[in-house]
């Protein structure tokens, strides 16, 4: 099978690429490096400079072999970012994809499998949260991520492309076989954040609220480790060739974990407490945001099966420990 990986230089694209070769998969990569690193392109499969904004280059990559599928990960992905320069994420995100799309129906590439993200259902009406939860973006990051999940239900009726759309909820974690560990840039998340703490690279972290109605008064969040999601999209990529015409599916663990404990975990795994301090609540955040993971699991046969705090953060701290002399304290 051949794949095109848009945004394969990535996080998790990087993770997708892996578990594509390992299943024997003829992988291109298509990546622009604005936060993708070449330390995360993979030697087995091969690579082409491109931004999705060029549909020239689009054009190219995508006639370049009778691709099989693409799996597209390339976005700006800073919901607080969004709110400000949402022209930024229309343009990258959806403009982008449009042309990415229109590049695929071209060449008659007939399986297309999209991040979509835990975003484009905005505040919990009820817990877990399934894929009937109403759609109601909190910001304008989740609302280019709807639009394109409606692009592409319109691109499957109009052009016969079967698509898989993956809503993540919060990736974490690094290659538990310790092979990746290309390290995020100015990360925005809590892990990252918490790692960077660990090493020193920041006095400490900030925990806003400790108050909230959960047991530790901390928010809780779903994690999903990456090599986890790297595996659904696989299968996801399976299922459609095998016939399905549209998955749409929460990728998560159906179980949270709050902010004290990934804090009270790291300080274990590394011997020494990480300095926090609480600060007042931020606008906007759930107590609570938690997947149901069962509708991967009767679709695709998928279930997490790295995502439990201590692999998460064992494999993140490996993968800074890896990387700490390349940065400066
Ligand atoms: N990290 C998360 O927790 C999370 C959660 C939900 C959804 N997602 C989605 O998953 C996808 C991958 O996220 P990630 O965490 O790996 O982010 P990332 O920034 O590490 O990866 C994005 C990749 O796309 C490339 N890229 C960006 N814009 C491009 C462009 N215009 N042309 C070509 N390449 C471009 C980047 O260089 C990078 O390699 C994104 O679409 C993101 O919205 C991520």
């Amino acid at each position: 099978m051949k794949v095109l990986v848009v945004g394969g230089a990535g996080y998790i694209g990087s993770h997708v690429v892996k578990a594509l070769l390992r299943e024997g998969a003829e992988v291109t990569v298509f990546d622009n490096f604005s936060s993708g690193l070449r330390g995360n392109l993979r030697p087995g499969a091969a690579f082409r400079h491109g931004d999705i904004l060029d549909a020239k280059a689009l054009d190219e990559a995508c006639g370049e072999k009778r691709y099989d599928g693409v799996i597209h990960l390339a976005a700006l992905k800073a919901a607080g970012e969004s709110m400000t320069v949402p022209e930024r994420y229309s343009v990258h995100n959806i403009t982008g994809t449009l042309n990415l799309l229109n590049a695929v129906a071209k060449h008659g590439i007939r399986h297309f499998v999209f991040s979509s993200t835990a975003a484009v259902y905005g505040d919990p009406h009820y817990l877990p949260m399934d894929e009937k939860h109403p759609t109601s973006p909190a910001n304008y990051y989740g609302y280019t991520k709807l639009a394109i999940e409606g692009f592409l239900e319109w691109y499957g009726r109009l052009k016969g492309i079967r698509y898989a759309a993956l809503r993540y909820f919060n990736a974490a974690g690094y290659d538990v076989d310790g092979e990746l560990c290309g390290l995020e840039q100015n990360p925005g998340n809590l892990v990252p954040i918490i790692m960077e703490a660990a090493m020193g690279w920041r006095k400490k972290i900030q925990i806003f609220g400790n108050d909230y109605e959960t047991r530790d008064g901390t928010c809780i969040r779903d994690y999903i480790h990456v090599s986890d999601l790297a595996r659904a999209h696989t299968m996801a990529l399976n299922k459609l060739m095998g016939g399905t015409e549209k998955l749409l599916v929460n990728l998560g663990t159906g179980e949270g974990i709050t902010v004290m404990e990934m804090v009270k975990k790291t300080s274990e795994i590394i011997g020494r407490p990480v300095s926090f301090e609480i600060v007042g609540r931020r606008e906007g955040d759930p107590p609570v945001v938690v997947a149901s993971a069962g509708l991967a699991k009767v679709l695709l046969g998928w279930e997490a099966k790295h995502s439990d705090v201590g692999t998460l953060l064992n494999t993140t701290w490996k993968a800074y420990q890896t990387n700490a002399k390349e940065r400066r304290i």
